[in-house]
């Protein structure tokens, strides 16, 4: 039977703390919205909520009854465990294994992290965390976010919430309440509306329990490696035996990992919108196998390869705001560009944030395929790169050839 969704507007700046608990809302909407939501998690219904990192599916999260309907309504896999959200470290310790005592590590970056986007794995006792939540993993995934809206929600509710992004799998997450309405309408009660999320992409997934006594970045997001870096190494000083982060794939393989999917995104397909996406390289080596191309010839091939799409065809582009590939497409007649800025190459937080928001909104524009440009694996370029990779069916390796050359130079002097 379909569902009237309901979207209510909720105040940000209404919300206050006095303490993690407690929240104080002094508008009306806002309050009315909060006390609402929580009483459908208590009818162990699901519900659309803000993070500052993307839309969350929300459940109540030592309910199995309630956390399967988070994974009948995404069409998630059954094995792809949740991320537990809570608002104070009381109910962190309540989760938690009784007499558990972090780590030393642990300790210092909820110190430094929470509430923020960082997610971290701690052991799972499982008369206390449903199977269904750590997908009979040993561990269990936890967050504190610092979105006013959802951290009142978890607080108002009184309860731990499980939270997948807002979104049927395989989709872009949404970052926006109008993105989770377009795909979740009619399934679900209710979406907090809260405006864009200031991350733009998920939480940064982090392993500390190893014996090595390092931290092992499962997947990129919006706490950096270097963020993580430097805050070990401003609390625990510049000692020898200082964990180190460690990036998968990057600074390690695991094949476990590869092979089940409590990696995001290993496993299963992600991040994919409805249109093909193609990711664009131009700087770095590319992976092995691509043939570089001049812009003009990967031009010809595009419009060759959709001979029969919409005349003219239409190709969206995410691309830095300056990049000069950007401007040489722009300038290439022939077909219709819709350009999605990313903003400044310098600035790839501006580009994490707007990454979905582009391919959610080109994808409802209507574009045939979408160009994606590659950023520098840096700060939130790697958690970028990460989600892009995924996304991206095909890739190209450009290179501004004498003639794209001369178009830009006319450019500049006009
Ligand atoms: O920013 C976020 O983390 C958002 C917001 C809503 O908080 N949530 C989110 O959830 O991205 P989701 O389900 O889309 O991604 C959570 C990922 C899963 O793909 C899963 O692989 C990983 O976290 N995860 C959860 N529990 C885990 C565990 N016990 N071990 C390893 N990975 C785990
Ligand atoms: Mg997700």
């Amino acid at each position: 039977m379909a569902i009237h969704t309901q979207v209510i507007p909720c105040q940000s700046s209404s919300i206050s703390f006095a303490d993690a608990d407690t929240p104080h809302i002094s508008d009306h909407q806002t309050s009315d919205a909060l006390q609402k939501a929580a009483k459908l998690l208590h009818d162990l219904q699901v519900v659309a909520f803000p993070t500052e990192t993307v839309y969350g599916l929300g459940a109540l999260a030592l309910s199995e009854t309630a956390a399967s309907r988070i994974f009948s309504t995404k069409g998630r896999p059954a094995d792809n465990p949740l991320i537990v959200h809570v608002s104070s470290e009381a109910m962190l310790t309540r989760l938690l294994p009784q007499g558990y005592e972090p780590s030393p590590l642990y300790k210092l970056l909820m110190k430094r992290f929470w509430p923020g986007p960082l997610t971290l794995l701690f052991p799972a006792d499982s008369t206390i965390i449903p199977a269904i939540i750590t997908a009979n993993q040993p561990t269990v995934a936890i967050r504190m976010p610092i979105h006013p809206v959802a951290r009142a929600l978890i607080a108002v509710a009184d309860a731990p919430i499980a939270a997948p992004s807002a979104n049927s799998s395989g989709k872009p997450s949404p970052t926006r309440a109008e993105h989770v309405f377009r795909d979740l309408d009619s399934k679900i009660e209710l979406i907090l509306d809260g405006g864009a999320c200031g991350v733009g992409l998920e939480s940064t997934v982090v392993d500390g329990l190893q014996a090595d006594g390092n931290l092992r970045v499962l997947r990129p997001g919006g706490i950096t490696v270097e963020d993580l870096e430097q805050a070990i190494r401003e609390e625990m000083g510049d000692s020898d035996d200082m964990p180190r982060v460690l990036v998968h794939r990057r600074d390690y393989a695991d094949t476990i990992i590869e092979e089940t999917p409590t990696t995001p995104g290993m496993k299963y397909r992600h991040y994919s919108p409805a249109v093909p996406v193609t990711l664009i390289y131009t700087a770095s080596p590319p992976p092995d196998g691509l043939e570089r191309s001049s812009v003009s010839s990967f031009v010809t091939t595009l419009l060759d390869q959709h001979a029969s799409a919409t005349d003219p065809l239409k190709v969206g582009l995410l691309m830095p705001s300056d990049s000069p590939l950007l401007r040489v497409l722009s300038q290439t007649t022939g077909l219709q560009w819709v350009s999605h800025p990313l903003g400044p190459v310098a600035e790839p937080s501006v580009t994490a944030q707007r990454l979905f928001d582009g391919l959610l909104t080109l994808e409802r524009e209507g574009v045939d395929l979408i160009l994606v440009e590659e950023v520098l694996e840096e700060r939130e370029g790697l958690a970028v790169m990460n989600r892009v990779k995924k996304a991206a069916g095909e890739s190209a390796w450009l290179k501004l050839d004498v003639a794209d050359r001369s178009s830009l130079l006319d450019a500049s002097r006009t």
